[in-house]
């Protein structure tokens, strides 16, 4: 590469120039998402269409025309009318912390790479499970989303509980979860990559408001057992996705304890609502849980 190019590349003044458009124009997007009623919060595209489009697409150098081709065909979450998927509207000062991230680029591999970000990573969990109500040894860290997040737990459960070193060996023996059927399919798709397989997925039948049955724990852990599977956790969903609707992760977490597994709460979606003195009612029990995933990106904004 040319060193004039080079140079171009890393040059701070063109940085401070592009940044100060860049944030005008999120701050007009933003303002116009805000108090223009009338503006479309998606102006949909065929999968095909949008692929063309970027194939062909030329900015002509101009980073502004860019961002402002960006901006026009992505949806608008900060649009009053948008009521769509789980993702929230990010609070705007979350933008500028992924930038100063991004500009920084401290890999937290290992920790002289990212002194500041794992220091911060350590508080913003421990206060998290203070919140959650865990005893002071108690900590977590940050992963890319819900589905890492649950894979991870899932994994950990594996190494305590199940008797036999599975990491070292591969799984020697029939492991299995229980779950309810109506949990996200990234729980699913963790045990499949853990190697369980379908047989190793107890799906638990939910009741007329979509919870998971509690009364069915013990005969499905049973007759698992049974058939010569290892249950090694059980999985409450706060809340599931399809139906908003909150495990009783109380009545989950008193037969984790019983049968000496691992009690997992996929709070991906809402375990946010822990820091809700109205709605964490609907968590009660969370403290009991052996591990807990909760999504910034959703309900944390
Ligand atoms: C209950 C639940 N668990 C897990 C996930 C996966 O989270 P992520 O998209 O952050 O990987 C979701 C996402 O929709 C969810 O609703």
């Amino acid at each position: 590469m040319k060193s004039s190019m080079l140079r171009k590349v890393y040059s701070a003044e063109e940085f401070r120039k592009n940044g100060h458009e860049l944030i005008d124009q999120l701050s007009d997007h933003l303002e116009a998402a805000i108090n223009e009623p009338n503006k479309r919060v998606i102006k949909w595209k065929e999968p095909d269409d949008e692929y063309d489009f970027w194939k062909e697409y030329n900015p002509n150098n101009s980073f502004a025309a860019f961002n402002q081709e960006v901006i026009k065909r992505c949806v608008h979450l900060h649009n009053p009318k948008y009521m769509g998927h789980q993702i929230s509207p990010s609070a705007p000062i979350t933008a500028l912390s992924s930038l100063l991230n991004a500009l920084l680029n401290n890999g937290m591999g290992v920790y002289e790479m990212g002194m500041a970000p794992t220091a911060m990573e350590r508080v913003v969990c421990k206060e998290i499970c203070e919140v959650i109500g865990y005893g002071k040894t108690s900590d977590g860290f940050l992963t890319s989303g819900g589905t890492l997040a649950n894979l991870t737990a899932l994994l950990c459960a594996r190494n305590k509980i199940v008797k036999t070193n599975v990491w070292e060996e591969g799984n020697t023996s029939k492991l299995a979860i229980m779950v309810s059927e109506e949990a996200h399919y990234c729980i699913d798709r963790a045990a499949r990559i853990m190697g369980l397989g379908a047989k190793g997925i107890i799906k638990i039948p939910v009741d007329n408001n979509y919870a998971i049955r509690t009364d069915l724990l013990e005969s499905y852990f049973d007759q698992a057992n049974e058939k010569g599977l290892e249950v090694f956790a059980v999985i409450g969903s706060a809340p599931s996705t399809a139906t908003g609707v909150y495990d009783a992760l109380e009545e989950v977490a008193n037969f984790a304890i019983k049968k000496k597994i691992w009690f997992h709460i996929d709070g991906a979606h809402g375990g946010a609502a822990i820091f809700s003195s109205k709605y964490k009612r609907l968590l009660k029990g969370i403290e009991k849980a052996n591990s807990v995933a909760i999504d910034g990106h959703k309900m944390m904004m």
